[in-house]
């Protein structure tokens, strides 16, 4: 059982940006994905929970061809991954509390009277306990990614899938949520993909470590493959040393 990305192509419009993307995440792993800005990588992740489809290729979570499942067989492979969104996509009407049941309230066969323990559970994990009752606009950046993360973590997904877990947050901070992400593999034994511009962050938290480039997997491998890597567009991304990258991505 895996995440299993193979030749995916998208384009939009004129603009080509994945050209065969193929990547296999292994399950209990948790696997970055590198790459520069505008590269593809939210593009990515959307295929793998139907939010995008390919226009070539497959995508597979578990035994589900994603690309080709009907609408409600989405929302069902849907719960066994959780998404943390980039910037947090919390609803700024609803509490704290309400965002982070939301997912339970609209599962029926989930007891519905135990949705407040659940939810202060997952509050629990990421360090939000007494949140409960705030509203989005009432938190710092750090505390509505961790309330995202409590979000997606609330149906017990199989696999979490993070868009830029850290970025613009201080270095402390970023290091609570790599801690967070690290705990939710140890303790809840969740898949993690993870998209990053922090490098350190990818190395200190991955298995394996994937860059994306041109459209596709330039190069796969533990963090230290891929720090003592030689080829110069993977080293490029790494020291973020731009004048080795040219001639592709955008
Ligand atoms: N829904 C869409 N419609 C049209 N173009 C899109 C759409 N989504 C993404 N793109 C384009 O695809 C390219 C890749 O976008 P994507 O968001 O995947 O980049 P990224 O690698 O996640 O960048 P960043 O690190 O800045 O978040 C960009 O050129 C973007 O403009
Ligand atoms: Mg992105």
């Amino acid at each position: 059982m895996s995440i299993k990305m193979v030749n995916v192509h998208k384009a939009f419009a004129d603009k080509q940006v994945l050209k065969g993307f193929t990547l296999e995440i292994q399950d209990g792993t948790t696997t970055s994905v590198i790459g520069g800005s505008g590269s593809g990588k939210s593009v990515a992740l959307k295929h793998i929970v139907g939010l995008l489809r390919p226009d070539e290729g497959d995508v597979w979570v578990d035994e589900d061809n994603v690309s080709r499942l009907d609408q409600e067989s989405v929302y069902r492979m849907r719960r066994n991954v959780g998404y943390v969104f980039q910037f947090a996509a919390l609803f700024d009407s609803m509490t704290i509390a309400e965002n982070v049941g939301l997912g339970l309230r609209r599962m029926p066969e989930f007891p519905q009277e135990q949705v407040p323990d659940r939810v202060t559970e997952c509050l629990r994990l990421v360090d939000l306990v007494g949140y409960e009752q705030r509203l989005p606009s009432e938190l710092s950046g750090g505390q509505k990614k961790r309330a995202g993360l409590a979000r997606a973590i609330a149906t017990k997904p199989k696999y979490l899938l993070y868009d830029e877990p850290t970025t613009g947050l201080d270095p402390v901070t970023t290091a609570v949520i790599d801690e967070l992400i690290v705990r939710m593999s140890e303790e809840l034994g969740v898949t993690g993909v993870v998209i990053t511009h922090d490098m350190k962050s990818a190395f200190r938290i991955s298995d394996r470590v994937a860059m994306l480039y041109d459209g596709a997997i330039r190069e796969e491998g533990t963090p230290d493959e891929i720090q003592s890597s030689d080829d110069r567009i993977v080293i490029g991304c790494v020291e973020g040393l731009p004048e080795l990258m040219e001639g592709g991505g955008s």
